[in-house]
Parts: C-alpha cells; structure tokens; sequence
C-alpha cells in the first residue's frame, strides 16, 4: 500500500474546480486529477477520489459510511437546533445500519417498481400537459426541469394538485442546505423546513383518517404497524423532495444541452425514440446531475491500493469516475447506444438512489417527447450554469421550441 498523494498540482486542481471556469468544464481536471492518481488529498485533508473503482468502492465499502452524529457537529455546528439540518440530516441518507438498513426496508415496501410503473401514465400526461403550454422562447428550466419532479413526486405522495406550487417552493428553500450549510442558506430554509414538516404531519393525519392509494397512505400503514414513528415518517417523504427534486431537474436540463451540442446523436435519438432507455443511462453518465457524494473511513482501509485511516473524509467524485478511460472507451464521447453502462449517478451500495427507476422513467418519457414534438429545438443563449460543486446543472436555459 502506498501514502495518498498531495501536491501543489492537486491543490491547484481542486482549487479551479470550485471557479466558474472548473464548474464549466470540471471533467478535464478531474482526468489530470485522476492521471496524478486516483486518490489525492486536498490541502484541508480530505480524501479526493476520481477513478471509477475508486468510486465503487467508497459507496459500496462498509467501512466507509456517514459520520457519526458527534462528527456532524464539526460540518455544521449547532445542526440540531435548525429545523433544516434537522430535517436532512436525521433523514435515512445520512444514518448508518442498523438505523439505516431499518428505515430502508420498511419505505421499499411502500416505494415498490410496481408503484413507480402504476405512475407511467400519469407521468406521460404531465409531461404532455407541459408540452402544450411551451411555445416560441422559454427558459426550459422554469418552464419544465423545475415544476415537473416536483409535480411527479407530489403525485407519487399524494400532495394534493392545489397546494403543488406552494409545495415546490418550500422544497427549493430547503434544498439551499444541500450544496453547503451556511447561515444565509438556513435563513431561508430553516422557515421551509418547518412548513414542510407540518404541512407532511397534517397530510399524514388526513390520510390516517380517510387512506388513499398514493405512498404516504402505505406509510401510515407501516406507522400503525408500529414499525416507523410519525416523526421518521415525515422525514422520509420529505428526504423523497429532497433527494429527487434538484436531481431530475438538471439530469433533464444537462440533457437537453448535451443533445443540443451534439446534432448528431440528437438526430439518432429522434430518429429512433425506442433508444430512450440507453440514451438516458449515456446522459447519466456524460453529465451526471449528482457529481459526488462524501463519506468518511469508519476503520482503517485502503482505496485503489492507497492506505486510509479511520475517521478520514473521503470525497467520491461520481462525475469523475464516470469518464474514467480504464472503464469506458472512449469517455468524452456522447454516444447514446454506449454498451455495458454501468455510471456512478445514482450512487452505490446501500444508499444506492432509492428513486432510480422513478428518475428513469421521467427521464426517458420526457427527453424524447421534447425532441420529437419540437424538431426546430434550440438554443438562444448561454445556458446560466449553477454555482455549486455537488448538484451539476443550469439556473437558467434559455431555448427556442421553433
Ligand atoms: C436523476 C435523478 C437522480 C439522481 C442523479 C440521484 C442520485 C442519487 C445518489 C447519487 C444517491 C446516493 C447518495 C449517497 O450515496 O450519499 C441518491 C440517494 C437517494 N435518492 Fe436519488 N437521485 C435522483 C432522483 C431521485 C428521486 C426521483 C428520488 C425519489 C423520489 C430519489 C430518492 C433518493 C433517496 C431516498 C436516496 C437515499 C437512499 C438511501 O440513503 O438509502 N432520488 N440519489
């Protein structure tokens, strides 16, 4: 086993990926990262991993997991007292087994395949609902990539039609926590998260007393089955907002630019719709809306044959892994017919994106529908990129649909 390599080389590396020239195009640093090796350290001591072995092995590896609560105290201090950190971090994608494993099984069984193919029509007609309202110049993002996981979420759940807009504004507010806790993001979604855990214990009452056939009624059986308190259950369907909101939103915006850039392959996916499923795993992986995900070393271990100990913080650059030549021919290339994909987007292991089929399906009903309905589609501006470094996408994507 070898030492974690640092030089002034990585830190100027990782320093230019928090830059606005980085976030444009952060995949070149990450090959020069990955060409120094697959595992470096950055100056604060975090470990950086950008190979796709490297990668699988964090999020699959038992020894890495989240840290302790002790430790999330040193991340953001004070969290518990803020309903916004309390909210997200006492959510199922931050605890370990055996909490973790418990919470899991009990919303898999509410949260099935059948459940999520039970939506595809609902979700085709969304998608086509929103298509009716698109015409001339729009900002994609506002128009569709925003409203649309939100609606298709709030569907799953059971959010009433009439409170939806209320709903997605709330859950953007909170959502600012996800990129970095910093005082003026809990301003705002300190208020959000509140609203959000009340409105969910007021919808859950409701449901107790007259069930339905949408995802909190499954719950609140789990609940009376006494296997899942109130407060978890609120927290889960909130982490559900949470997790699958911004994520969809840019995994459509990011490819929509791809296909925009790329005639050619646009063209392909046009000329054959059945492609879907295997242009999205490709989008995935091109451009993935989730670009890392952080643990830390439970024991002493090693990654990619470099020895790390217990209690180091370790970051999985997923988007980095995802153009790792040694896993994929050819990685900077865009091609939707891309034999055995296997990209890092969704995660690994047990925390493995428990939304993947539902992000799937949106994804390959309204990525074609877009193409194919609009066939003078186009760019009319720089797309606004957002500044962040763990949720990869737009603010703003300003297109023609001709
Ligand atoms: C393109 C869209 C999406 C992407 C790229 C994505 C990506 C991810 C990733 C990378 C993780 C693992 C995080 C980690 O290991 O720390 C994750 C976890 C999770 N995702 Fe997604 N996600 C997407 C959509 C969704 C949707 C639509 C939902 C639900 C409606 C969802 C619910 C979850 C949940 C609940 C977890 C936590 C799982 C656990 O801790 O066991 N995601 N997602």
């Amino acid at each position: 086993m070898t030492d974690v390599v640092e030089s002034s080389e990585v830190s100027v590396l990782l320093d230019e990926l928090t830059r606005a020239a980085g976030r444009e195009d952060p995949y070149s640093r990450y090959s020069r990262l990955r060409e120094i090796a697959p595992v470096v350290r950055a100056d604060d001591g975090t470990l950086v991993v950008t190979g796709y072995a490297g990668c699988v092995a964090v999020t699959r590896d038992p020894r890495f997991g989240n840290p302790p609560s002790q430790a999330m105290e040193f991340i953001a201090p004070g969290w518990e007292d803020h309903p916004a950190t309390r909210l997200l971090f006492t959510s199922m994608l931050m605890t370990n087994p055996p909490d973790h494993t418990r919470l899991r099984r009990l919303v898999s069984s509410s949260f099935t395949a059948r459940r999520v193919q039970a939506l595809q029509p609902r979700i085709a007609e969304m998608v086509e609902d929103r298509l009716d309202h698109v015409d001339g110049e729009i900002d994609f993002v506002e128009a569709f990539a925003l409203p649309f996981p939100v609606d298709v979420i709030s569907e799953l759940v059971g959010v009433p039609e009439a409170d939806r807009a209320r709903f997605r504004g709330l859950v953007r507010d909170w959502g600012r926590i996800l990129e970095a806790v910093t005082p003026e993001a809990l301003q705002k979604a300190d208020p959000a998260a509140a609203a959000i855990r009340d409105y969910l214990a007021d919808l859950a009452q409701e449901r107790r007393e007259e069930p339905g056939e949408d995802l909190i009624s499954a719950l609140v059986a789990v609940e009376e089955g006494e296997q899942l308190t109130e407060d978890e259950l609120v927290t889960m369907v909130a982490l559900l907002f949470a997790a699958g909101f911004a994520t969809t939103t840019n995994l459509l915006a990011n490819s929509l630019v791809c296909l925009l850039r790329d005639p050619d392959q646009l063209a392909r996916l046009r000329a054959d719709p059945a492609l879907a499923p295997s242009a999205v795993e490709e989008l995935l992986r091109y451009d993935s809306p989730v670009q890392l995900v952080r643990r830390m070393a439970l024991e002493d271990t090693e990654i990619s044959g470099a020895r790390i100990r217990a209690g180091e913080r370790v970051v999985a650059h997923l988007g980095a892994g995802n153009r790792d030549p040694q896993r994929f021919a050819d990685p900077d290339r865009l091609d939707l017919t891309r034999a055995d994909n296997a990209p890092l987007s969704f995660g690994g292991g047990i925390h493995y994106c428990l939304g993947a089929p539902l992000a799937r399906l949106e994804a390959q009903t309204a990525i074609p529908a877009l193409v194919t309905r609009f066939p003078n589609l186009q760019l009319t501006g720089a797309p606004a990129r957002r500044d962040s470094l763990v949720i990869r996408g737009y603010t703003a994507l300003p297109i023609s649909v001709g």
